[in-house]
């Protein structure tokens, strides 16, 4: 007989409540050759069982944790390669499930290829109050190099669709150094961006991730890497984006108007967070528990019982502090200086560089020290 959530450990409530929940829906429409998330093709695996076992998961951790968010991210994978149906499901078994009453942001990743008029509307009359649309690029030869399921004009089209349900805000995702990609190529990418004047844009260098068809591309010598050139597109994101109004207030992040996402800064402000679904972290006080990368595992784990966490660490002091810095310096506000204090002499180095500044009482990194972000984090971690 199954063991009841139940009858699992005895519910100890935590003091403060968790604000913050990451929803992982790990389908897409076709694998892309660059992502390293866990993610699965095709729709064996999405099921009502699945949606079931996230609900039961959210139930578990209620029954032991104080939950009351104030913003909900789902990310993939691809939420919206959910069906109308599965969304309608999905979200009204959380809203039964959860106190929404502090709610303030609720966003979803969305794929240019799996969303269209109808979804749109569900998810607006849902409650959803953000949109983070995977566009890439605007250029069907770079879109088709990411080996991306949708065209230039698909991607306008589905943000053309969003635009008009009036979310409370639509964030554009941006991928630049893609290979062949001239630093023209990639202004036009971003000035297309900015006359589309959406309140947010995520623009990321393209990352080699292991285990990925573009990692085997760069080591095998299909693709190179260059240096010079990803800064020259780096300087050149920072410099048109700043022009078309939007502020960086993290390295890879933009907004106009304050539309800064609430949930991607609490974490890097070092909030806890619970994750649910498949290969989603957890960090609570010093414990992360990330859970089973396997979808049909994740289900099954939950449909008997048992736990879905695969992998579980008690956090150091030290470490969480290594952390919060590493993250807190993304964002151009910077850090307490205070938090510095055991590192005081590589602090001292890297303002003396000219990788960091001082703000009165805080440190941020300077605009060279934004293109040498993951040097300055590596000191730290
Ligand atoms: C988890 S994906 C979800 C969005 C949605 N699945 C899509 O691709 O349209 C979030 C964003 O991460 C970025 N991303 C994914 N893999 C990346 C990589 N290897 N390097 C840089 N950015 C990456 C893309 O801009 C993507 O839109
Ligand atoms: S980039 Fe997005 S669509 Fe492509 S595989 Fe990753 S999560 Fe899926």
């Amino acid at each position: 007989m199954p063991i009841s959530p139940k009858s699992l450990t005895p519910p100890e409530r935590s003091p403060a409540p968790i604000e913050h929940l990451y929803f992982h829906i790990p389908f897409c429409p076709k694998i892309c050759p660059y992502c390293c998330f866990y993610v699965e093709e095709g729709s064996k695996n999405k099921s009502k069982a699945f949606l079931d076992a996230l609900l039961s998961e959210v139930s578990r951790a209620a029954e032991s944790t104080h939950i009351r968010p104030k913003t909900i991210y789902f990310g993939g994978g691809t939420p919206t390669a959910l069906r109308i149906e599965q969304l309608e499901y999905l979200i009204g078994g959380l809203k039964s499930r959860l106190d929404l009453s502090m709610l303030l942001e609720w966003t979803t990743e969305a794929n240019p290829a799996t969303v269209r008029e109808e979804k749109a509307a569900l998810l607006k009359q849902l409650g959803v109050t953000r949109v983070s649309l995977g566009v890439q690029s605007w250029s069907d030869r770079c879109l088709q190099t990411l080996g991306r399921t949708h065209s230039a004009k698909q991607a306008l089209s589905t943000y053309e669709i969003l635009q008009a349900q009036d979310f409370n805000a639509l964030n554009i995702d941006l991928m630049f150094s893609v290979p062949g990609q001239t630093l023209h190529e990639w202004e036009a990418d971003l000035d297309t961006t900015i006359q589309l004047n959406p309140d947010h844009v995520s623009a990321y260098c393209l990352t080699y991730e292991e285990d990925t068809d573009f990692f085997k591309k760069l080591t095998g010598g299909q693709f190179v890497q260059n240096e010079e050139h990803d800064a020259a597109l780096f300087e050149s994101t920072m410099d048109r984006l700043s022009a078309g109004g939007y502020v960086q207030y993290e390295i890879s992040n933009h907004a106009r108007d304050g539309a800064i996402s609430s949930h991607n800064l609490a974490y890097w402000e070092g909030r806890d967070f619970l994750g649910f679904g498949p290969s989603a972290f957890s960090t609570v006080g010093q414990v992360r528990k990330q859970n089973v990368s396997d979808t049909a595992t994740y289900t099954i784990r939950m449909q008997t019982g048992a736990s879905p966490v695969h992998t579980e660490e008690t956090l150091s002091n030290e470490t969480r502090l290594r952390e919060r810095i590493a993250f807190g310096l993304r964002m151009s506000s910077g850090l307490e200086i205070n938090l510095f204090a055991p590192w005081k002499e590589e602090a001292a180095h890297l303002l003396e560089i000219g990788l960091l500044e001082s703000t009165g009482s805080r440190l941020r990194l300077t605009r060279r020290g934004r293109m040498l972000a993951d040097l300055v984090a590596s000191t730290f971690v």
